[in-house]
């Protein structure tokens, strides 16, 4: 095995715990973050590099004699950055941890995503795709399902592209307006989904695209409010591990979900070398698939990494190399927490440039960095509505959850929020 010098692509919660992690490992020579946060600047050197910016990203890892790329947002792995990558000759030796364009759709569009399911037998909520030709089937099976009514745009809109509607003739309305642009492009398409109802987890598996590893599986609170109410957020806490993704549960997970769809892949002829990340619901005890995204989660990284005790440098470099069946994955089996500290009015309209106070203080948690940039004068402040994720360990969630808060009471910037209920739904 050889060292690495890795340049990893993002900004959030979720690549500061990469960079934590990657920073760990003695496989590793130099980290690069782009653009990174005030975190990330703690493990790595950060770089003000648009992901989006394949040529400068590119050029970036040329001339930093750069060995792996590590994608962490889904933005630039739909635009095709591991093509661009793999088709320039200067890049072509440099190990991408992130699926090609053709196997990101699996995240880029609903629509293609829920036809490759069907393709494979994966269970999932039924559907019907609408574009405005057939948008009378549309109406007609939305008058086929019981309410709630579910309607997704189908290409990336920064997660609010999804709407559970409980009125037949609001969810017609709705359904009009999205095809008329309501998402921009990413609605020109819209898939109607039955609603199931269950309780959901994140079931995430690393792959070369033939062989693949679980990592630990994780729950994400997405409202912004105490008891799952209010609006959704880009999520405000998880924990690790979740009660009920036992071992039964993750046995039909495998053998229902993880491994048709890492052998549909292969068989259609996605390239995939990254992160498959399945958004489930447990109904009945049966797993069915809500979604597929093509990187990780956040907040779910925030507890995934800290329970990862293998090294993860390896494990990457053997997912590029098509060896991910000659690894093991060494899981911690205490419980992480992540509590998420927001800006208030996130995920409205919020401040930013708040002064975060407290940071030294922090004793038996780690805080990663979401949303922070430092001012003129150094100081860590607010860049962003999630600000940072406060992750703890114990041995029960209700003890990871203790730490978490304690160390909370001490960390100040004006305007802040929590919730105190991270976990309340698991035993
Ligand atoms: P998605 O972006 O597809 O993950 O959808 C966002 C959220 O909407 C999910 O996390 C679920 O809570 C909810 N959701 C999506 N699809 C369904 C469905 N078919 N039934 C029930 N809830 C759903
Ligand atoms: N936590 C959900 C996501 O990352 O999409």
């Amino acid at each position: 095995m050889s060292k690495h010098n890795i340049l990893l692509l993002g900004s959030g919660g979720r690549e500061c715990a990469i960079a934590w992690k990657l920073s760990q490992s003695p496989l590793l020579n130099s980290l690069w973050v782009a653009p990174g946060n005030a975190g990330t600047a703690q493990y790595g050197t950060n770089v003000p590099i648009s992901p989006m910016d394949f040529e400068a990203v590119g050029e970036f890892a040329a001339s930093h004699a750069v060995t792996m790329l590590v994608v962490g947002n889904e933005d630039p792995l739909v635009a095709g950055i591991t093509d661009f990558f793999h088709s320039r000759p200067e890049l072509a030796k440099v190990k991408v941890i992130g699926p090609s364009k053709a196997g990101a759709q699996l995240e880029g569009s609903k629509d293609f995503a829920k036809g490759f399911m069907q393709r494979h037998h994966i269970p999932t909520a039924a559907y019907k795709s609408i574009t405005a030709e057939n948008i009378g089937e549309g109406f007609a099976f939305l008058e086929s399902l019981n309410a709630p009514y579910v309607l997704k745009a189908d290409g990336l809109a920064a997660g609010k592209g999804v709407l559970i509607i409980n009125d037949l003739e609001e969810a017609k309305r709705e359904l009009q307006s999205m095809l008329a642009g309501r998402f921009g492009a990413a609605g020109s398409t819209v898939v109607i989904e039955q609603f199931l109802s269950g309780i959901e987890c994140s079931v995430f598996a690393l792959t070369d695209g033939e062989h693949y590893q679980l990592l630990p599986v994780a729950k994400d609170y997405k409202r912004i409010g105490e008891g799952d109410k209010g609006l959704n957020t880009g999520g405000m806490g998880s924990v690790s591990p979740v009660s009920f993704a036992d071992d039964a549960f993750m046995k039909k997970v495998v053998e229902r979900i993880v491994e048709p769809t890492i052998a549909g892949l292969k068989a259609e002829q996605l390239p995939y070398v990254g992160f498959v990340f399945f958004g489930l619901i447990n109904v009945g005890s049966d797993p069915y698939v809500i979604e597929y995204n093509c990187r990780m989660g956040d907040p779910e990284t925030e507890v995934v990494m800290p329970r990862l005790r293998s090294d993860l440098v390896a494990l990457l470099e053997a997912a590029a190399d098509g060896r991910l069946h000659e690894t093991t994955v060494d899981i911690d089996p205490r419980y992480a927490v992540t509590v998420m500290m927001v800006s208030g009015g996130y995920p409205e309209a919020y401040q930013k440039g708040m002064t975060i106070e407290g940071l030294n203080t922090v004793q038996h948690s780690i805080v990663f960095h979401a949303g922070t940039a430092r001012n003129a004068e150094g100081e860590v402040i607010t860049s962003g509505g999630r600000v940072l994720a406060v992750t703890s360990y114990g041995n029960t969630k209700d003890e990871a959850l203790a730490q978490s808060f304690a160390n909370i009471q001490n960390i100040h910037f004006h305007n802040s929020y929590y919730r105190r209920d991270i976990g309340f739904d698991l035993e």
